[in-house]
């Protein structure tokens, strides 16, 4: 596996491949990976001829500081791990060959109604600074095919707005949540969790398939609410749980009923014990 830190390495290596005909395909990620990641990676690896994985921390979409300086950071079993999955490069750069102009933005993205809901409301200017990391990687690696996980549900929207609104030429794959035995999404932020935390955690996805299983039985609103009870009483502080379809344009409704689209409960809380907030969705129609 080729290793560069640098932006013109890179380039100079992508560049031959695509002259080589070389179908590109990208996995941005925050390191401390899991098999969600290498998840990532296989379906890369399935539909390009080239994948390329980045590891960056990036400072910019952490509204929370706290929650940048604690973010796992474990290069080596990730060198490890893209190596035994089978990834051809990895672009590690340092915040200075990221942001060689400092941090502020460069430029606001138009990622109308959907910047401000769920996440957006909770994370304020999270998804600016998404939007800023991921076109400037875009714009590094230029794939032909983008892979991003199901499980950060609002973020593969913004980035799928993200795409339009530049009218980049890339396609974004979105691929299914990967979860432990148990049930638990697969996070890098589940490594912040003690054994305890982390049996607690499990209260998150089984709000979600309690939900699914009642879908039918009440108004989505009760379903909703008994779903947050559920997570307050065993410890969480809860953003939100509410009931979501995606419309025609890529944004976001709450219908009151469940139709014919699918319909995904999405949920942000945090283990108290912990101070760590998860989140999670599943379809439940
Ligand atoms: O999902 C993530 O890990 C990050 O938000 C991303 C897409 C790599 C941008 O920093």
């Amino acid at each position: 596996m080729y290793l560069f830190k640098r932006k013109d390495d890179l380039g100079r290596l992508l560049s031959t491949a695509r002259k080589e005909g070389k179908r590109i395909g990208f996995v941005p990620t925050m390191g401390a990976l899991h098999e969600g990641h290498l998840s990532l990676i296989a379906a890369a690896k399935e539909n390009s001829d080239l994948v390329v994985c980045s590891i960056f921390v990036n400072p910019t979409q952490f509204n929370d500081p706290a929650d940048f300086e604690k973010y796992p950071i474990t290069i080596d079993q990730d060198v490890t791990l893209l190596t035994a999955a089978g990834n051809d490069v990895l672009f590690l750069p340092s915040v200075q060959e990221m942001y060689p102009n400092g941090l502020a933005p460069e430029m606001h993205y138009d990622f109308g109604p959907l910047e401000t809901i769920l996440e957006g409301a909770h994370r304020p200017g999270h998804f600016q600074g998404v939007g800023q990391v991921v076109h400037k990687l875009l714009g590094l690696v230029q794939p032909d095919k983008l892979f991003m996980g199901q499980k950060d549900f609002q973020q593969c929207l913004i980035i799928n707005r993200l795409i339009k609104v530049l009218q980049l030429d890339v396609e974004l794959v979105i691929c299914p949540t990967k979860r432990e035995e148990d049930g638990l999404a697969m996070s890098s932020r589940n490594l912040r969790l003690n054994p305890a935390e982390r049996q607690n955690a499990l209260h998150i996805s089984r709000a979600l398939n309690g939900i699914k299983a009642h879908i039918h039985d009440a108004p989505l609103k009760e379903l909703s609410a008994q779903g947050i009870g559920e997570l307050e009483s065993n410890g969480f502080d809860v953003d939100y749980l509410e009931m979501v379809s995606i419309q025609p344009d890529g944004n976001i409704s709450f219908p009151a009923t469940p139709g014919t689209d699918p319909l995904y409960a999405v949920v942000a809380a945090k283990e108290t014990s912990s101070g760590v907030r998860l989140i999670d969705n599943m379809q439940v129609n």
